[in-house]
């Protein structure tokens, strides 16, 4: 009976947290993504078998159509209320930020994916990339990648539902999330990495993320330098 009220409470919290998004969405500084593709070039098998942890990027800039593939693998809705990657009782408790360098049409800075609007919202002004590689214990190669995707998680969003084992719930999701990532940057023909070592402070204040909010996960994306 209060597993399932807790469950009950976590959905409303999920659905909170699309109302919320539903406003943030409707401010000025948002932009549009391209509508994601039902279908892609290449086969999950040929994904999964190319796929590798890329550092060498070279300058080129990714399209939005690129972006707007590479957010809806991580967290693009698929059905009502459900996405792409697995949620702990659907409880949802990741967010995408999108720190931007070189994007066709888009201007350097942070942003927030809004997974309901398939959308992206302005969080702050300018290329942060450097710093970000910096917080990432100097790991320099970060800031050559055309857009560092970072994973954060508002654990409560699932703990509210399955207590402290929630926890690793919310780790699990994020792997789950990186991954589509990974899988839909090789098959664009993209090179990306994941990166789990960092500040977690400095990155949460680099991104100037909201309390109770946590970086988990950092995958820089860009385009690989031919050897
Ligand atoms: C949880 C996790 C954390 C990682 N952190 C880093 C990192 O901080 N820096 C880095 O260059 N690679 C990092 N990697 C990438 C691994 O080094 C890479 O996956 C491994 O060398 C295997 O190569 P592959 O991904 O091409 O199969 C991480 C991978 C995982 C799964």
């Amino acid at each position: 009976m209060m597993k399932t009220l807790l469950h009950l409470l976590a959905m409303l919290m999920a659905n909170f947290a699309v109302a919320a998004e539903g406003a943030a969405g409707s401010a000025v500084r948002a932009v549009n993504l391209p509508p994601p593709p039902s279908t892609g070039a290449m086969s999950l098998n040929e994904a999964l078998a190319r796929r590798r942890s890329v550092r060498e990027f070279s300058h080129g800039e990714l399209t939005l159509d690129e972006i707007s593939r590479l957010a809806w693998a991580a967290q693009g809705i698929t059905a009502p209320q459900l996405r792409t990657a697995p949620s702990p009782g659907a409880t949802y408790p990741l967010e995408v930020y999108l720190v931007v360098g070189e994007v066709k049409s888009l201007a350097t800075g942070v942003y927030r994916y809004l997974p309901c609007l398939h959308r992206l919202e302005l969080m702050s002004d300018g290329d942060i990339r450097l710093p970000v590689a910096d917080t990432a214990v100097g790991q320099t190669w970060i800031s050559k990648a055309a857009m560092v995707v970072v994973i954060a998680a508002v654990f409560e969003r699932t703990t509210a539902c399955y207590g402290k084992r929630g926890e690793r719930y919310v780790y699990v999701e994020a792997g789950h999330v990186a991954q589509n990532l990974l899988l839909q940057a090789t098959a664009l023909g993209l090179g990306a990495r994941p990166v789990g070592a960092f500040n977690d402070l400095g990155i949460s204040r680099l991104l100037r993320m909201p309390e109770g909010e946590m970086p988990l996960y950092i995958v820089p994306v860009g385009r690989i330098a031919q050897s």
